[in-house]
């Protein structure tokens, strides 16, 4: 039996007021402007209040993304956030954020699979629809990335910021959704971790925890290594289920690590610079949110148009990678909140 058809109705983003520049962080560690927009293409990145957990962010995104369908919340019928750093280890931050928009009593859950989450999530939402178990999911990558930060480690602080973007799956006559290919290798889970507060180091280890448990920490080149390597066979593999190949795609959206691992990502699919979606200058690796604040701006500034073939890939912690093959709807941007406010300096870490 044929299933029902998927688009995606609206999106919308948010990014804290903070603003944390390369130049902040020269003042924090032993780093520079030069060494970071060179190895990584990042210029400055967004940072939550103390006061701002990730359910926080993720609201007004995804009032965002309703507000550009005219949707409303009783018209959603499941929430999924994807997200490494959630408000608690439980309950999922999607109940919070599905209650604070109105939605109590509808199917909330959690994504966790570290910066591949909204790829994830976007396989997950859309087979939700096609399968018949619901007409409208609403679909949220936020992170708060800062709060498991360690702002004294060169090799990471300079990498990550936070960020939130939604996206509203729809059953539609048109189905949009042309393929993906999700994967996991776990033989080494520490490549990429949170080393404590789970069941291996729980919070409550009468001080066995060293201050780096609370902290991200990552094998930099060998994760830029797979990471390559699983973006291109995944974005062709994810194609290949339509019979496209990388040529056929008008544009690539792709997790938002490191201006080099993208590069060499396009290089590797033999795509023009001009087809790929990037904005990490803007707001470092914001994880699970960087493909949907990606997606934002390329729809806002009407670079991607209906009809065309968007291919988003993304790897992360797990390992885990994945790719999705979409064919562009009508979906509009939410108005973007963060232009509203005014940028701030995040005083709780970097002093005055
Ligand atoms: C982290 C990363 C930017 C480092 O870049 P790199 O080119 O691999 O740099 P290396 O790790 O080889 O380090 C080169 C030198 O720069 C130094 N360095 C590292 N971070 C630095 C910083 N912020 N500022 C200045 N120097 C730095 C290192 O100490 C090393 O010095 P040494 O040669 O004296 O030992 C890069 O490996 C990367 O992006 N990896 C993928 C990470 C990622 O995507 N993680 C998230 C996955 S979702």
């Amino acid at each position: 039996m044929k299933g029902y058809g998927v688009t995606i109705a609206g999106i919308g983003r948010y990014a804290p007021a903070g603003i944390l520049s390369n130049g902040d962080l020269e003042k924090l560690v032993e780093t520079s402007d030069e060494w970071i927009v060179q190895r990584t293409g990042m210029r400055r990145r967004h940072i939550a209040s103390p006061e701002q957990a990730t359910s926080d962010i993720a609201i007004p995104a995804a009032k965002a993304a309703l507000e550009a369908t005219g949707r409303q919340p009783s018209d959603v019928d499941c929430v999924i956030v994807a997200t490494a750093t959630p408000d608690y280890l439980f309950p999922a931050t999607a109940c919070i954020v599905a209650s604070a928009l109105g939605m109590t009593g509808k199917p909330a859950f959690d994504i966790s699979i570290a910066c591949s989450g909204f790829i994830y999530g976007m396989t997950t939402a859309a087979s939700l629809i096609r399968a018949g178990a619901f007409k409208s999911v609403l679909l949220i990558g936020a992170e708060t990335l800062s709060k498991i930060v360690d702002y004294t480690d060169r090799s990471t602080c300079v990498l990550f910021g936070d960020g939130a973007g939604a996206a509203l799956f729809e059953r539609s006559d048109e189905d949009c959704f042309l393929g993906s290919e999700l994967g996991a290798d776990g033989a080494d889970p520490t490549v990429l971790y949170l080393r404590g507060g789970g069941s291996r180091l729980p919070f409550n280890t009468n001080g066995k925890a060293d201050r780096s448990a609370g902290f991200v920490q990552m094998q930099g080149q060998a994760v830029f290594k797979f990471a390559v390597n699983m973006m291109a066979q995944s974005s062709r593999n994810a194609l290949a289920r339509a019979d496209l190949k990388p040529e056929d795609a008008d544009f690539l959206v792709p997790h938002q690590a490191n201006a080099r691992i993208i590069d060499a990502t396009v290089k590797m699919l033999k795509l023009p610079p001009s087809k790929c979606v990037t904005n990490i200058q803007e707001y470092g690796n914001t994880s699970s949110a960087s493909i949907p604040l990606a997606l934002c701006d390329a729809v806002a500034d009407g670079r991607i148009q209906p009809g065309n073939v968007v291919v988003f890939t993304a790897f992360g912690g797990g390992l885990s990678w994945g790719a999705v093959a979409w064919r562009w709807g009508s979906a509009r941007v939410g108005k973007l909140p963060q232009e509203n406010i005014e940028p701030e300096r995040p005083a709780h870490i970097v002093p005055a």
